[in-house]
């Protein structure tokens, strides 16, 4: 089994990564850590909850992480998301509460009581809450096993011409988790503008026919008419559930070893994701994802949700 902690800001598409998570016998998941992104820490903390409820998701700990940014303003985003940050279903009144522990906190103690290289990060949200912890205990970056995050793009940006959401929410965490030295997986948007609900697969959804396959059809149908409205898209691309997948099955995910580096300083360019595809390839840690398995990754997604029940 791999051991996961997912560290995110829900967001549609992260609560279909935390069913997959959930859902998916090859996933042992440790914890889920929130940080401040598509809405406030407090809205997207409530969410994780609220999904947890309907997921049935129990005996793991649920912690809050950065409410802001290191450096920059908070910046939310409810034209994909609305005002809750998970439009769309009714979200239910969490019954569990939240670990005493600081998330930051709580992802170093996991990784540090933990052997070597068997945990993996996959961080669905901006990068605050993981470059705290690399730089409060610098000594997980060799033990973690890998950094599988949603970010970034090579090729493409949605939150600027270049730049993508959780990247550019905080472009220094970025710079200091992209740096680090661990080995990092960004599945960026070069990847999930792949990984679209077309209603086929939303029609397979459907016919689960339990409670969390009905709120997920909700999600996507909220998440579907956003798209569609401030980005023009037929159809949604479910971004964060694709990070989940690659540690699930590696051979669902293309990808390419080449350095990447944050900008920091452009006028125009600021959180963009520069990818060196340069030949001769460079020594680097860094590997972006290129091309998804669509049906196989929407297959993997799906089972997870019967499962949930
Ligand atoms: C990313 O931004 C967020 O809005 C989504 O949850 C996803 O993690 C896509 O750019
Ligand atoms: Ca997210």
């Amino acid at each position: 089994k791999n051991k996961i902690i997912l560290d995110c800001d829900p967001g549609h598409d992260d609560a279909i990564a935390m069913m997959l998570a959930y859902g998916n016998p090859n996933i042992d998941l440790l914890a889920v850590t929130t940080v401040v992104g598509n809405q406030t820490l407090e809205k997207v903390s409530r969410n994780a909850l609220a999904v947890a409820e309907i997921a049935k998701i129990k005996g793991i700990p649920f912690a809050k992480g950065a409410d802001r940014p290191l450096i920059r303003e908070i910046e939310v985003a409810p034209s994909i998301h609305g005002d809750s940050g998970l439009d769309g279903p009714i979200l239910p009144t969490p019954s569990q509460s939240f670990s005493e522990k600081h998330a930051v906190q709580l992802i170093i103690d996991l990784i540090m009581s933990h052997p070597e290289k068997t945990i993996t990060l996959v961080p669905t949200g901006g990068l605050t809450n993981i470059a705290l912890a690399a730089r409060l205990e610098p000594r997980i970056i060799d033990r973690v096993k890998q950094v599988v995050l949603m970010g970034g793009g090579y090729h493409v940006g949605n939150w600027s011409a270049v730049a993508e959401f959780n990247i550019k929410i905080d472009p220094e965490a970025a710079h200091i988790v992209f740096n680090a030295g661990w080995k990092v997986v960004m599945v960026g948007l070069d990847l999930t503008h792949q990984a679209l609900a077309t209603p086929e697969i939303v029609k397979r959804i459907a016919a689960l026919d339990t409670k969390p396959a009905q709120f997920v059809v909700e999600l996507l149908e909220f998440f579907g008419k956003m798209y569609k409205q401030s980005q023009g898209f037929n159809y949604p691309p479910v971004h964060d559930p694709c990070a989940v997948a690659y540690v699930i099955d590696p051979t669902i995910i293309e990808t390419k070893q080449v350095p990447v580096n944050i900008e920091l300083t452009g006028t125009h360019t600021l959180g963009m994701t520069v990818a060196d595809f340069r030949y001769p390839p460079k020594p680097c840690n860094t590997y972006v994802a290129t091309k998804l398995d669509h049906k196989r990754f929407w297959d993997l997604v799906i089972e997870a949700i019967r499962n949930l029940n």
